[in-house]
């Protein structure tokens, strides 16, 4: 870490929005399983899950709670007694945790979803967060739809949940609204607007349905948030929430611009991929950025010959610093004849520049009716052109 840089707390919610995926259902073991392998991983906060919701959901946060150690755990709650008492009994063995207290404050949360006037909301938010703060040293609240909600409002909002007692406030852009420029200039006017904007943490927590949700955690830690909240693999609610790998790898990646550190041991990354994959039973899309098995393959000819080269030629991030297996060139019909041959000598087949002349145009053609060419597909081609293996 360099003396410019700036520590971002990564709050991982895959257990809780992560969960509020269309068909995902975690179970309890699973939920411990992920929730040590985040620990292993580095998140800083976990989101166990919303302890009110149903029987299995406390007893997953608390299983959660009692089994890992130095990440702090929270439950959420909306702002109902109910929902809080759930969350203190639920995380009350945990060695760190916090409660995440949300209400929502647009005009359309407050007129159709809460029938509630400003000052009833503003009346509730100080009322519940008052009554959290009794239990947890730590109260994180968050405005729902914060991005929706009249400014002028929202910083209202956010000076009564201070004021009663909240030391981490989320910005939450639940509906993926807004976008990176909007984003920051709503962060710069709350840090003018907002009393004691830096005596407390402000988070983000951002949602994908444009597309945007990591360029916009990024624009807001840009803007004065200190904490990122997201899920493994982008899953989450609708089209889902910010994908923690990608802020991971771009913060490392970019460092010389952002100057951003985590406490991610991206090396774990592939690790926790793999096992939200897996419980999720959703395969990682083969283009998903960082993690995605194309995201270190190379197919065009002209990539594959720079990077025999020099990688960094079209690799920004290498394979294993997120814990992948090595860089593949993937055979195909715009591979070049460095490539082919390179890939010759990997499976035994010692050949000449003159010998590659015969192959070459063998490999094209067949290569025109083939997407991959693998390595049986190789001993074929030689067999056709009648070179033998020199290995
Ligand atoms: O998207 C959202 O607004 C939420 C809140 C509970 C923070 O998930
Ligand atoms: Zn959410």
């Amino acid at each position: 870490m360099t003396k410019e840089d700036k520590k971002i707390q990564i709050f991982d919610t895959s257990l809780r929005d992560g969960e509020q995926t269309i068909g995902v259902n975690f179970s309890i073991d699973q939920k411990v399983k992920i929730a040590q392998q985040m620990e292993k991983w580095g998140v800083d906060v976990i989101e166990a899950g919303f302890p009110v919701a149903s029987k299995d959901d406390f007893k997953a946060v608390k299983a959660v709670a009692e089994s890992v150690d130095r990440v702090c755990v929270t439950g959420l709650a909306r702002a109902k007694q109910g929902d809080i008492d759930a969350c203190v009994e639920a995380t009350k063995n945990a060695k760190h945790k916090q409660i995440h207290v949300f209400i929502g404050t647009s005009p359309i949360h407050r007129e159709y979803k809460l029938n509630m006037t400003k000052e009833e909301n503003l009346a509730a938010i100080h009322k519940w967060v008052s009554y959290a703060r009794q239990f947890f040293d730590i109260v994180q609240f968050s405005p729902e739809d914060a991005t929706r909600t009249e400014p002028d409002y929202l910083v209202e909002a956010i000076n009564t949940a201070i004021d009663a007692g909240a030391s981490v406030i989320n910005i939450a852009d639940t509906v993926g609204y807004t976008n990176p420029i909007e984003f920051g200039q709503l962060f710069d006017y709350l840090r003018a607007n907002v009393e004691r904007f830096d005596d407390v943490v402000f988070s983000v927590h951002c949602h994908d349905d444009l597309g945007m949700s990591v360029a916009n955690a990024i624009a807001g830690v840009q803007h004065g948030a200190t904490r990122i909240e997201g899920t493994v693999n982008g899953i989450g609610e609708r089209a889902g929430n910010t994908a923690l790998e990608e802020i991971a790898a771009a913060f490392m990646v970019r460092n010389d611009y952002y100057h951003f550190t985590t406490n991610i041991n991206l090396k774990e990354t592939k690790a926790t991929a793999d096992m939200i994959s897996e419980f999720t039973k959703m395969a990682i899309p083969n283009n998903k950025a960082v993690i995605g098995s194309n995201a270190f393959s190379h197919e065009s000819g002209i990539h594959q010959d720079g990077m025999l080269k020099n990688r960094s030629t079209y690799e920004i991030l290498t394979p294993q610093s997120v814990g992948m297996d090595a860089t593949h060139i993937v055979l195909g019909k715009l591979s070049g004849s460095h490539a082919v041959m390179q890939e010759l000598q990997n499976i035994g087949f010692d050949v000449s520049k003159e010998e590659m002349k015969k192959i070459f145009p063998v490999f094209k053609s067949v290569a025109d009716h083939k997407a991959i060419i693998d390595d049986n597909d190789l001993k074929i081609i030689m067999k056709k052109v009648g070179v033998m293996s020199h290995a």
